[in-house]
């Protein structure tokens, strides 16, 4: 694609709203019990195999072209393999969130045929006692290192993700030495959400001060990177808040479909627009009160965010926002608290 499609391409998707990603929560069910988990369970039945392929359908009439495959654990369903194929032969590009733990060999030939898929694998440490701590199931690091050590020899591309939490922010070095040394993209995150129905219940293994400090303190590629953009703007720290707070794509580039069929925005901003048991995806995509508003919002509304002086910086959340005090135009605050700290730590750099 050359660079004038390119520009037409993202143009049409900002005014036209192209669902481009929409995050496909395909089972709330789950072998795994990990501490931190935002999924509650849910009394509503997943969707049915039908029910999904005819909603991929309508993703696809929508010109959507990335499904984020997640959940729950997506490979608890034995008709993954039949939805997945649909998708990919109506287009797609998939994306399996996944703990790997139920991922075989065959399987991973399976993904490997399917040539257009990625996978995200979410490691919490680089020994039993740690990972199977956090997962609550034991046995379970073996599997999934199994699945990493078969993705990597099949050449499928995947990355490992690392939430870190108070529980593992010590194993964070090995785990990313450990993907190093065999090639393996990584990343790591300490954003930790309420579960979906805004309980702060995984809240409580959020990083404390000192350790978060000592997170922005380690030289770690993405902490560098981050510290870096910092860096370079922190002179002009205190004229950036003539900008205004600004919305992200949900609700405009990005959807979420709950296992039970629910839309939402995104999967942090558990608004619902629809149910798409009781209507079809273009009519509540195009129809929604709520997605309406969302993207008549201006920036004038986040008015708290409007007078902070980290605003430009500030990758606010406002999923985060709604999930953590119920009105997502309020800050984030533990994206307060990660400006501050990381403003501390640069500014004591010298
Ligand atoms: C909800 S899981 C679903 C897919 C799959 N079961 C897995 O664990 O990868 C998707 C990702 O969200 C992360 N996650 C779960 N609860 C979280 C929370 N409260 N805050 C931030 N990330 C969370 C998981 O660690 C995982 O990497
Ligand atoms: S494996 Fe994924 S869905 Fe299951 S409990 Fe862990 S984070 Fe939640
Ligand atoms: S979320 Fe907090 S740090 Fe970020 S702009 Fe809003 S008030 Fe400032």
């Amino acid at each position: 694609m050359n660079e004038s499609t390119m520009k037409e391409l993202m143009n049409r998707i900002e005014t036209e709203n192209i669902p481009m990603n929409v995050a496909f929560e395909v089972t709330y069910k789950c072998n795994l019990h990990c501490v931190h988990c935002y999924q509650e369970s849910q009394a509503e039945a997943d969707l049915t195999t039908d029910e999904i392929k005819f909603i991929i359908g309508q993703l696809a009439d929508e010109s959507c072209m990335n499904l984020v495959i997640t959940g729950g654990e997506p490979f608890t369903r034995t008709d993954i393999f039949d939805i997945a194929e649909y998708a990919i032969a109506k287009g797609f590009l998939l994306t399996f969130l996944t703990n790997g733990t139920l991922i075989d060999k065959h399987i991973v030939l399976w993904i490997k045929a399917l040539r257009r898929a990625d996978l995200q694998i979410s490691l919490y440490g680089t020994t039993a006692e740690k990972h199977d701590t956090i997962t609550q199931c034991s046995g379970s690091y073996e599997r999934t290192i199994e699945t990493v050590r078969l993705l990597h020899q099949e050449g499928i591309p995947f990355h490992v993700k690392t939430p870190v939490l108070s529980l593992n922010i010590h194993e964070i070095r090995d785990i990313i030495e450990f993907c190093h040394k065999l090639g393996i993209k990584h990343y790591h995150d300490p954003m930790l959400i309420p579960t979906t129905k805004r309980n702060k219940r995984p809240l409580k293994y959020r990083l404390s001060d000192e350790d978060l400090r000592a997170y922005l303190e380690m030289d770690l590629t993405d902490v560098r990177r981050r510290k870096d953009i910092w860096r370079h703007w922190i002179n002009q720290i205190d004229k950036m808040t003539a900008y205004k707070a600004g919305m992200c794509g949900a609700g405009r580039r990005l959807a979420c479909i709950s296992a039970s069929g629910r839309v939402y925005p995104c999967n942090s901003l558990r608004l619902e627009a629809g149910n798409l048991r009781l209507a079809d995806f273009h009519s509540i995509w195009h129809e929604s009160p709520l997605l309406k508003k969302l993207r008549s919002l201006t920036g004038a509304e986040f008015a708290q965010c409007n007078k902070c002086r980290f605003m430009l910086l500030c990758e606010r959340c406002p999923g985060q926002a709604y999930l953590e005090h119920g009105d997502m135009l309020k800050p984030p605050i533990e994206y307060c608290r990660f400006n501050q700290m990381i403003y501390d730590v640069i500014t004591s750099e010298g």
